[in-house]
């Protein structure tokens, strides 16, 4: 995924980020995983994989810089809330498919184009390794999302009923076709073209982002 020229940066997420992200799963979703299912992920399950997004201009210059030596960096705690990562992702490759399990940006820095680029980047990451199909689950709520994925050539394949314990509201089953094939290959460069002019386009961090505390930093 070309970046270059954006103050963003699409990494694989780290045990460090584990505290951060899990604060922020809690500000978004109603049936938060736990700080231990993402721990388990990265350490124990070899079929997961995650990336998160940063905003470089934010990243603590120690480690944006990679300037301190790795004896230094393990004396360092790291911080408890890093507002340099404004979204993750994560995948789980199950035979020949890669199946979206998370997906989530901060509330401040939704609708530029972050949520689509770890989707993007995820898709990438499940070609590299093999997979055939992309899935998902998504709530029948969650018109935004879905749209997102409708862009990114997923259909609605199968509905399950009361799949959410929270509400039991149904999930819709999304599927793409071949993500191999020459026409899924081309519709992702043209995306991700896209993207990466409109990234470009919009360097600031968002208002919103800088006043007002994040509900994320104060989640029990
Ligand atoms: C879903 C989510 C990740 C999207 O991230 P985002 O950064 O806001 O989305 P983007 O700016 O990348 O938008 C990409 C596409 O999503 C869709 N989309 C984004 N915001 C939308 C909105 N408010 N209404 C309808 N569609 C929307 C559009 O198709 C958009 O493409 P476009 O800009 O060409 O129209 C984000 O809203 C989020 O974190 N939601 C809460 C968690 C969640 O629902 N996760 C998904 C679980 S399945």
């Amino acid at each position: 995924m070309n970046l270059d020229g954006t103050p963003y940066a699409l990494m694989p997420m780290q045990l460090a980020d584990v505290p951060t992200v899990s604060a922020v799963e809690r500000s978004v979703f109603s049936l938060p995983w736990s700080t231990s299912a993402f721990t388990y992920d990265l350490t124990n399950n070899p079929n997961a994989e995650y990336l998160v997004v940063r905003y470089l201009p934010w990243m603590a210059p120690e480690r944006a810089e990679g300037r301190l030596a790795r004896s230094m960096r393990r004396l360092l705690k790291p911080p408890q809330q890093d507002p340099s990562l404004i979204g993750y992702g994560g995948l789980w490759m199950v035979l020949e498919e890669g199946h979206i399990c998370t997906l989530a940006v901060r509330a401040a820095w939704r609708g530029r184009g972050l949520g689509e680029l770890l989707l993007a980047g995820l898709i990438e990451r499940a070609r590299a390794r093999g997979a055939e199909v992309m899935t998902l689950e998504v709530r029948v709520s969650n018109v935004t999302a879905q749209n997102l994925y409708l862009k990114y050539g997923f259909r609605v394949v199968g509905r399950r009923k009361g799949y959410y314990t929270d509400n039991r509201e149904d999930a819709l089953v999304m599927t793409t076709d071949s993500i191999v094939a020459p026409g899924y290959g081309a519709l992702l460069a043209t995306l991700t073209e896209q993207l990466h002019a409109r990234l470009v386009k919009t360097p600031e961090a968002p208002a919103s982002a800088l006043k007002a505390p994040r509900a994320e930093d104060v989640a029990p």
